[in-house]
């Protein structure tokens, strides 16, 4: 069931590995270690770092401290890449179901290869986050791989990090570029979120009536958007219903609230909408797919039915909106490769380590969505 992921995965990987390789990257990025991972309950646990480090084993602290990669970046790249590198990574927050898979993609690939790995959970607290980052400086980790509690930290976060000398790969909350070029050493990956809206709005226009179910003549959708300080909640909002607009729909905007991807707040919104504006609402965009399932409660309990009487989309590809999309709960959803992304955020870390650097500009790399349709859908379960 999770074939297809893994092969998108190991396609990405090798794709980054071969753009890196021709770009004068690293050529450790396709090396794996074979030392003991490290222990499984990292994962879980949101320790004290003091806890965390004490668990780490000596010989990776040892065998590439920062300095060294500074002074040596080929020779650091080396030992790192034979998979004895010290890693820090720093999640937004544990629980976050699309993040939760991510991290579970991050620790198979990195503890596969032999690093050993620590996971932080920033509790979703920005100054929490700063000290573990903090922390892992302190511990000498060689790598940081970080997904930023807020956008809006990214100054400091980078500015942190230079000051240390760590490589470091930020993940699913885009900087802009110019804050990147303040530092070399680091590099973002993940998605274009533009590109995940436009395939909300994409299939929506697939739909027979093209999301106009009452021939009304306009679509008229509620928003649920996920945190709106993440680029990825602005450009889905704007991009779904750009859409729409782009192919000559008339659209109406019933509701917009910030749901912050959680499922709960999906279904109350979803609840309050349905109950206040009825059989007004045609369209239910969901920025993510936990929230499209809150909605999906929602709109079955006001004895509504997808594809009927309303449509909805999300966006991860959840295995939960999968079964949805399969049994035709859902409309669609678009696939946020978290298999892709982690595979090139290792690939990227790898090349850093190597000695590579990353000039202005040239410091995001992205990895495609995918429409899930129920045409499709058995690809990807
Ligand atoms: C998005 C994802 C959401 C949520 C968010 C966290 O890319 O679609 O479900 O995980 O990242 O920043």
């Amino acid at each position: 069931m999770k074939l297809f992921k893994r092969v998108m995965a190991m396609t990405m990987a090798s794709i980054m590995v071969f753009s890196m390789a021709a770009c004068g990257g690293s050529d450790s990025a396709s090396t794996s270690g074979t030392n003991e991972a490290a222990p499984a309950e990292k994962e879980e646990e949101a320790a004290p770092a003091e806890t965390e480090q004490e668990a780490a084993p000596e010989q990776a602290e040892e065998e590439a401290a920062p300095a060294e990669n500074e002074a040596a970046p080929e020779a650091g790249g080396e030992a790192a890449a034979g998979g004895s590198g010290n890693i820090g990574v720093c999640i937004y927050k544990f629980d976050d179901a699309f993040m939760t898979t991510y991290r579970n993609a991050l620790q198979e690939i990195l503890e596969g290869k032999g690093y050993t790995v620590t996971f932080m959970d920033g509790k979703n607290d920005q100054a929490e986050q700063n000290n573990q980052i903090n922390n892992f400086i302190t511990q000498g980790v060689d790598a940081l791989i970080i997904n930023p509690v807020m956008t809006s930290a990214a100054d400091q976060i980078i500015a942190t990090v230079k000051d240390a000398g760590i490589p470091t790969v930020l993940i699913n909350r885009e900087p802009t570029a110019e804050q990147m070029s303040a530092y070399d050493k680091l590099v973002y990956v993940g998605c274009d979120a533009r590109q995940s809206g436009t395939m909300q709005g994409e299939l929506i226009l697939d739909t027979p009536n093209k999301g106009d179910i009452n021939g009304d003549g306009k679509v008229s959708y509620i928003m649920i958007q996920g945190d709106p300080e993440n680029v990825d909640a602005q450009y889905r909002t704007e991009f779904s219903v750009k859409a729409l607009t782009d192919a000559g729909m008339e659209v109406e905007e019933l509701d917009l609230q910030r749901g912050d991807w959680d499922r709960n707040k999906g279904q109350e919104i979803a609840q309050n909408d349905l109950a206040k504006f009825g059989d007004d609402i045609e369209v239910v965009f969901c920025n993510n797919d936990d929230m499209a399932i809150g909605a999906l409660q929602a709109i079955q309990a006001a004895g509504r039915t997808v594809n009927e009487d309303i449509y909805l989309v999300g966006v991860d590809a959840l295995d939960a909106a999968l079964n949805e999309v399969a049994s035709g709960n859902m409309t669609g959803t678009v696939l946020n490769d978290a298999n892709g992304q982690a595979a090139g955020a290792v690939d990227a870390m790898e090349a850093l380590l190597g000695g590579k650097t990353y000039a202005a500009g040239e410091q995001s790399i992205y990895v495609d969505y995918v429409k899930v349709t129920p045409d499709n859908v058995a690809d990807f379960q």
